[in-house]
């Protein structure tokens, strides 16, 4: 399974993963919309980590989802998870079908890579062909979750966020200052995110905090 293979999650996590799944659960059903985009100020804050560990709470609650490799400069989700050279990358050049691209990573779970690392992204983000190819993928899947650049560093996100709209935006705890998530915010202030959530990623709990949270 990917989460043994890639990211061992304690089961305090996995309960904080499950209480995620909710809260998205019910804003998607009130929007009636499926995408839900995974962005941060910076780099390893736990964007991928997070993005891998929701598709899995979905599929947990036999959701069927589309886990979706947005980040063609740092593909580390391609990377760990699937071995195929074709993603995103080959449907905009190739014309591939999208369903010929897909990884099963786990029950219900399908991902899409990103392809090789092109020379091109922005403009591979910014083109209808992965936009039309992710709506037409919504039609097969409950929940489609894409992992995307670092919004303060990297153009691109401000183009999936302007076509996929819900932003499940992560700070890094003890990491992430107050004034790059600022940043973050106003660089998406002018396409009118639609704000999800915000997962403090990567707290340290101490002895004490763990027993009370730790539900038996
Ligand atoms: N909650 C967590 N618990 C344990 N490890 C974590 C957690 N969140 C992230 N990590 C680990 O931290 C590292 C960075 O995480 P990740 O690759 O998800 O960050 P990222 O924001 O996607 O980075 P990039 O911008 O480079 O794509 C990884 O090794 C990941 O396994
Ligand atoms: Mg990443």
């Amino acid at each position: 399974m990917a989460e043994e293979a890639l990211y061992k999650i304690n089961v305090l996590n996995a309960n904080n993963f499950r209480d995620l799944r909710t809260n998205i659960e019910y804003q998607l059903q009130h929007k009636k919309d499926k995408f839900v985009v995974v962005t941060s100020s910076n780099q390893g804050e736990g964007k991928s980590y997070c993005a891998l560990n929701v598709a899995l709470a979905f599929s947990e609650a036999k959701k069927k989802v589309l886990l979706v490799d947005l980040d063609l400069h740092r593909p580390r989700l391609s990377k760990n998870l699937s071995y195929s050279y074709m993603g995103i990358v080959s449907i905009y050049e190739e014309a591939h079908d999208y369903k010929d691209c897909l990884t099963s990573i786990a029950e219900n779970v399908d991902f899409l890579p990103s392809g090789y690392v092109p020379l091109n992204p922005s403009e591979i983000i910014s083109s209808d062909i992965v936009s039309n190819t992710l709506h037409q993928a919504a039609k097969d899947y409950d929940i489609i979750i894409i992992d995307s650049p670092p919004v303060r560093l990297s153009p691109d996100t401000k183009f999936i966020i302007s076509e996929f709209k819900n932003v499940l935006f992560i700070v890094r705890a003890n990491k992430t200052r107050n004034h790059e998530v600022e940043e973050a915010f106003d660089k998406m202030k002018l396409i009118n995110p639609s704000i999800l959530g915000t997962v403090l990623n990567m707290k340290k709990f101490s002895k004490k905090e763990r027993m009370l949270y730790e539900y038996k």
